[in-house]
Formats: C-alpha cells, sequence, structure tokens
C-alpha cells in the first residue's frame, strides 16, 4: 500500500496567522493542505472563500485539497480553479447535476472529488466514480470541527474500498471529521488512503505538528 496522506484541515488552524500554520504543517510533513469552504447556507457556519485561498498559494508548494460545502457550487468552480485550488472537492446535494459539476472541475484541469455527509449512500456516485480522483467520506456532519467520528461511517470506507479496488481505480479514499491519532489505525484498515485531521494537529500546538502528522500515519514517533 503507498504511503497514507494526511490533509490538515486549516479549519481548526489559527486564522490570524494562517501562512505561518501553512508553512508549519508544510515543514511537519502534510502531504495537502485542506481548506474547508463552508457558506452559512449549505451549512450552518461561514468560513473563508477564494480570495483568502489565493493569498495563501504562493506559501506552500503542496496541493490544495479544497472542500466546497456551498450550494450552488456550480458558480464557483471557476473561481477556486483560479484561486489556486489544486482538487476540488463538492458534494453531490450541492446542485442537480453532480456528473455536470465533476465534468466541469475536470474542465479545469484540476482533480475532482465528492464529498458524501453521513446519511448519504455510497451509491449516490455509483455512475461517476469512475470520474472521479478522490471520494471524501465525511464522518461527521459537515460544518464544524471538533465534533466526534460516527462509528457507522466504517462501514462506508469499506464499501468504497472494494467499489475502488473492484474496477481497479487509484480514486483517494479520504475520511474527514473527527480523525485522531486513537482511531487513525482503524480508518485505514477500513480502507481510507487519506486523512483529513483539524484539530487533532492544530490544538496540539506547532511544537507536536509533525510527530502527531508521523502518528495519524501510523509511523512511530
Ligand atoms: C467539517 C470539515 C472538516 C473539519 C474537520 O465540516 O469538513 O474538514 O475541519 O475537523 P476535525 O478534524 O477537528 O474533526
Ligand atoms: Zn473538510
Amino acid at each position: 500500500m503507498s504511503r497514507v496522506l494526511i490533509a490538515p484541515s486549516i479549519l481548526a488552524a489559527d486564522f490570524s496567522c494562517l501562512r505561518d500554520e501553512i508553512t508549519a504543517v508544510d515543514a511537519a510533513g502534510a502531504d495537502m493542505i485542506h481548506i474547508d469552504v463552508m457558506d452559512g447556507h449549505f451549512v450552518p457556519n461561514i468560513s473563508i472563500g477564494p480570495a483568502v485561498i489565493q493569498k495563501l498559494r504562493p506559501h506552500t508548494g503542496k496541493p490544495f485539497d479544497v472542500h466546497l460545502m456551498i450550494a450552488p457550487v456550480d458558480p464557483y468552480l471557476e473561481e477556486f480553479a483560479a484561486a489556486g485550488a489544486d482538487i476540488i472537492t463538492a458534494h453531490p446535494e450541492a446542485g442537480p447535476h453532480f456528473h455536470r459539476t465533476i465534468q466541469a472541475v475536470r474542465k479545469l484541469g484540476k482533480r475532482a472529488g465528492a464529498a458524501l455527509n453521513p446519511s448519504t449512500h455510497e451509491s449516490a456516485i455509483e455512475y461517476v466514480l469512475d470520474d472521479l480522483d478522490l471520494v471524501l467520506v465525511m464522518s461527521v456532519n459537515p460544518g464544524f470541527g471538533g465534533q466526534g467520528f460516527i462509528d457507522s461511517q466504517l462501514r462506508k470506507i469499506e464499501a468504497l474500498r472494494r467499489a475502488i479496488d473492484r474496477r481497479g481505480l487509484s480514486t483517494i479514499l479520504e475520511v474527514d471529521g473527527g480523525v485522531n491519532e486513537g482511531n487513525a489505525s482503524t480508518i485505514l484498515a477500513a480502507g481510507a488512503t487519506a486523512l483529513v485531521a483539524g484539530s487533532a494537529i492544530f490544538s496540539r500546538g506547532e511544537a507536536r505538528y509533525a510527530e502527531t502528522i508521523r502518528a495519524l500515519r501510523g509511523e512511530t514517533v
């Protein structure tokens, strides 16, 4: 199995110095930077938009894994691509034509992801799985960091692992919400290949970012 990807979610970072936070997790071994975009409509919280992403872009070479929790999503794809997103992940519920959303992301030259809410069945992406670069299993209800991992999502991760392997795909299977050092190995054993972690990393303080990232990956600290 290839190396586990760790994507710190900057939602839990210190917003007064995002640039420093990003360079710190980059230096600590993050594989991608997970950026949560919330609109106060699709989810009950508001975070950051493309202007902030654009300003952060020059400060790290790591891919920006942009998780869009906005509806409608289609009118904003171009702006997020131009701002520096590398992976653009949307929720199938965020628009009437999810296949079109994925095609639009790919046409912009970006990698496309699908985010599945805890109550959304994996069959929602049955007919688009081959077109996806990433599937994001939400293991909390989207909107806030610091929530507890919903255990039922382990079965969904296993089901998606089987579907991806059956089709011979190399889709990144990413898990987002309530991931910490205590449950990371269980999530990886279920078949995840990438872990998003917000509070588990940023609440530790910069001096411990690297050891936390290594621990999440399952490497001995
Ligand atoms: C929730 C976001 C997550 C969140 C994870 O809507 O999608 O990325 O930041 O935070 P933790 O790791 O604290 O659960
Ligand atoms: Zn997220």
